[in-house]
């Protein structure tokens, strides 16, 4: 264990050079630690992210300074438009600096700001892994008096899939839906026509998602938000494929979403996936995957790895994934702390 020491905790000012790098590289000796599998992003497309002012879901982000150096950053978000009652936060120390009481000063500036923000409850996840129910991540955020909520697995997809398995996942799906609706393929966003259907059916994931006690409400993202939150990727390098389902009458009633970050050009990150409820049943969630996948394939061959996360309990998406060929590679665990 290291000697603990007096953190002072600061605002990130996100006009600083010198401070914006050395908090990015906190956070990415803090995400790899343990991980060798992960690619980190690039500190380009952090400095946009840290400076992207989100009126629907502001942030703070807070740094441990250690004398000159960054210990650790922590980032709260604070939702205005829908789920107002909660605040979310990551926080990450760098390795070097651990067990010296940073995390639990950037904590208690995380507890202060939620409470003083009138919010009732503060949630975290983070990424540990399959076997270790005890884990030191655990014990600190149970130690600061959360408890476990629900828990996703975190699988990947090795790339490229054969051409020949998704052809066979294809033959199961297409009898069930064709005829009923088409697919498109889209590169950095839907056209305009489809977005408010898409933005509708988007809002619905974080209601249908299995998450334990929490219940979210629906989100609110709209036209205006989806492009500003396109502009943003655009900014920073990254590509969003989106496969939708579109119905007779022309809206989306079902869409998955990859992204591919700039500075992490192996890999590729699942976004949401999700079926309206009025037509599920017809394996449209497997038909967009595959389609979506595909297109991966065939345009960006350089990449090598999906990663995704589904709650343990939702049988649906898992078997989907499954058949696909994921495999389990860590947990995220997701903790809520009710402030009183
Ligand atoms: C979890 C994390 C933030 C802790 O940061 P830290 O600066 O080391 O935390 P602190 O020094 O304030 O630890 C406070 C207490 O938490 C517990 N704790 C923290 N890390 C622990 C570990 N690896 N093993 C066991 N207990 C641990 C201990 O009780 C510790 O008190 P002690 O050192 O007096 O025994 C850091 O390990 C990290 O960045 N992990 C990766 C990101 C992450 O998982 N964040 C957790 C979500 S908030």
């Amino acid at each position: 264990m290291g000697t603990t020491v007096r953190t002072r905790t600061t605002l990130l000012d996100v006009h600083d050079d010198d401070q914006t790098r050395r908090a990015h590289e906190a956070v990415v000796a803090s995400r790899v630690f343990g991980r060798p599998w992960f690619e980190p992003t690039s500190y380009h497309e952090a400095l946009l992210d840290w400076r992207h002012e989100d009126k629907a879901e502001p942030k703070e982000i807070w740094v441990a300074q250690d004398g000159a150096d960054v210990a650790g950053v922590a980032t709260l978000y604070l939702p205005m438009e829908d789920n107002t009652w909660l605040a979310w936060f990551d926080l990450h120390v760098h390795p070097e600096h651990r067990r010296r009481g940073h995390g639990s000063a950037l904590m208690d500036r995380l507890v202060e700001r939620a409470r003083s923000a009138g919010r009732s409850s503060l949630l975290t996840d983070f990424m540990v892994p399959v076997d270790d129910p005890a884990h030191g991540y655990r014990r600190f955020v149970e130690r600061h008096g959360f408890e476990l909520s629900y828990t996703e697995v975190v699988r990947h997809l090795n790339l490229p899939v054969a051409d020949d398995h998704l052809d066979g996942l294809d033959a199961q799906s297409r009898p069930r839906w064709a005829g009923h609706y088409r697919l498109e393929t889209h590169v950095n966003g839907v056209p305009a026509p489809l977005r408010p259907s898409l933005c509708d059916v988007m809002n619905q994931l974080g209601v249908d998602a299995p998450t334990g006690d929490i219940e979210f409400e629906p989100e609110s993202l709209n036209p205006t938000r989806y492009a500003e939150y396109l502009g943003l990727e655009r900014d920073m390098g990254r590509t969003r494929l989106t496969t939708v389902a579109v119905s007779e009458r022309g809206e989306v009633v079902a869409y998955t979403d990859l992204v591919l970050p700039h500075g992490a050009p192996s890999t590729v990150w699942q976004y949401g996936t999700y079926v309206h409820r009025e037509h599920r049943g017809r394996r449209l969630g497997m038909a967009v995957k595959v389609e979506n996948l595909r297109r991966l394939q065939a345009d960006f061959p350089e990449r090598k790895l999906i990663t995704t996360g589904n709650d343990g309990t939702n049988s649906w998406m898992v078997s989907i994934n499954e058949d696909l060929g994921f495999r389990v590679v860590e947990l995220c665990p997701a903790y809520q702390r009710k402030l009183g």
